[in-house]
């Protein structure tokens, strides 16, 4: 549970996404935050207090003058017990007022008297997103220090089709999750392979391996909580990209080769978790190899892929470069050896006996100093784990 013991208060304002917010309270309760839901007026048109009220299992406020708060001033008392202060679905009106200042209603009150760390997650119509006054809002808002989660481009309620919608409560979750992590990698631009890859025989079948993508998932997240920029480049995964993260797919180890090499100049960070095959075939068939009577099963003849880890660590201005080491025995002696051959600082030996699909992980980590265990636990917890190791390394370097 990312959010335990968190208390998080949550605004919502008057948009048609409110129902969206129903949702995402359901979310945080579940992982483990309690949750204040306060409505606006308008809000409370779309979704009544009653839907809030069951879901967090508290009473909804959304008046100044609420009796049931001691001196009347709930303002001030939801404020001081707050941690982090959401507003989703943030309208066009409740950004430019919270942008100048504004202090009317209960909410807009909060967001002056708080203090405290605020999300916005607006939704609007797309004319309403683009026009200048918005852009001057939010721009005025993140000067103020405040997080902005999404608008998400598609469908709009209006029927229009533009960038506008809410995020979906899910990805709304992750950005809530990260704005509890210490942003470490603030800025840092980070490239993070993962998954395996497949090895085209014919177009039916290829030779590919056991990886689930899932630790490489869970650092490029773990990167983008801290405050990265980071762009994944994944081979055929069954996993959705975590929220914010720029995703490249690919599907052969040449292919991953040439999307890391067009970026690794401009990378500052690169962990290369993903699973890349070693050989693909010598050649790939353009139809369906078929099988004929009395003829011997063929052979396949492999070629040499080229080592993505190693060839971004030998460019001249090479990123800070991480690799991972999946070794079925003697990991000590194998992954320390790894680590020199490649030319990387830093590599994580996965200790798990069968790593492959599961959320749970064990790292060993291998520097110039030696080996030490990095942990054992879900592998997202061992991502931040990493990716706390990692930022250390890199303020101790010359960025
Ligand atoms: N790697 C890579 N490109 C390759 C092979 C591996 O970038 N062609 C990276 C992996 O992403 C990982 C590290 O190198 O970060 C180690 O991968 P691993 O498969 O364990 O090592 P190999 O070089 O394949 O060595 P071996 O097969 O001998 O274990």
């Amino acid at each position: 549970m990312d959010l335990q013991g968190r208390h998080i208060l949550l605004g919502v304002t008057g948009g048609i996404a409110a129902y969206k917010s129903a949702e995402l309270v359901r979310l945080l309760i579940k992982e483990g935050a309690t949750v204040q839901v306060v409505l606006t007026e308008a809000a409370s048109r779309f979704v009544g207090a009653a839907t809030f009220q069951a879901l967090s299992g508290r009473p909804v406020h959304g008046d100044l003058w609420d009796a049931r708060v001691p001196d009347s001033m709930a303002h001030i008392a939801l404020a001081r017990e707050a941690e982090l202060i959401v507003v989703a679905p943030a309208t066009a009106h409740t950004l430019a007022r919270a942008a100048n200042g504004l202090a009317d209603d209960l909410l807009s009150t909060l967001l002056l008297a708080a203090g405290k760390p605020v999300l916005y997650a607006p939704a609007m119509n797309r004319e309403m997103w683009q026009h200048p006054a918005t852009r001057r809002n939010v721009a005025r808002l993140r000067a103020d220090g405040a997080w902005i989660s999404g608008p998400a481009a598609g469908e709009q309620a209006c029927g229009e089709i533009g960038e506008g919608r809410m995020v979906e409560p899910e990805d709304l979750l992750q950005d809530i999750v990260a704005a509890f992590q210490p942003k470490v990698l603030a800025g840092v631009r980070t490239l993070v392979t993962a998954g395996p890859t497949f090895e085209a025989i014919d177009p039916v079948r290829g030779l590919t391996n056991r990886s689930s993508g899932k630790m490489g998932y869970a650092v490029a997240r773990a990167a983008r909580e801290a405050g990265a920029e980071v762009t994944l480049v994944s081979g055929p995964t069954a996993l959705a990209a975590p929220f914010g993260v720029e995703r490249i797919d690919v599907t052969s180890a040449q292919q991953m080769h040439d999307a890391v090499m067009a970026r690794a100049a401009q990378a500052q960070l690169f962990v290369a978790t993903a699973a890349v095959a070693d050989w693909r075939p010598a050649q790939t068939f353009a139809h369906k190899q078929k099988k004929r009577d009395g003829e011997p099963a063929p052979a396949i003849a492999l070629q040499p892929n080229p080592d993505i880890l190693a060839g971004v660590a030998a460019l001249p201005s090479a990123p800070f470069c991480v690799g991972f080491a999946a070794e079925s025995e003697q990991l000590v002696a194998h992954a320390a050896a790894k680590r020199e051959r490649k030319g990387v600082p830093l590599l994580v030996g996965n200790i798990g006996p069968d790593t492959f699909g599961s959320d749970d992980n064990a790292l060993e980590l291998f520097d110039a100093d030696g080996h030490r265990p990095l942990g054992r636990g879900r592998k997202l917890m061992l991502a931040r784990a990493l990716v706390a190791e990692i930022a250390r390394r890199l303020s101790g370097a010359a960025r």
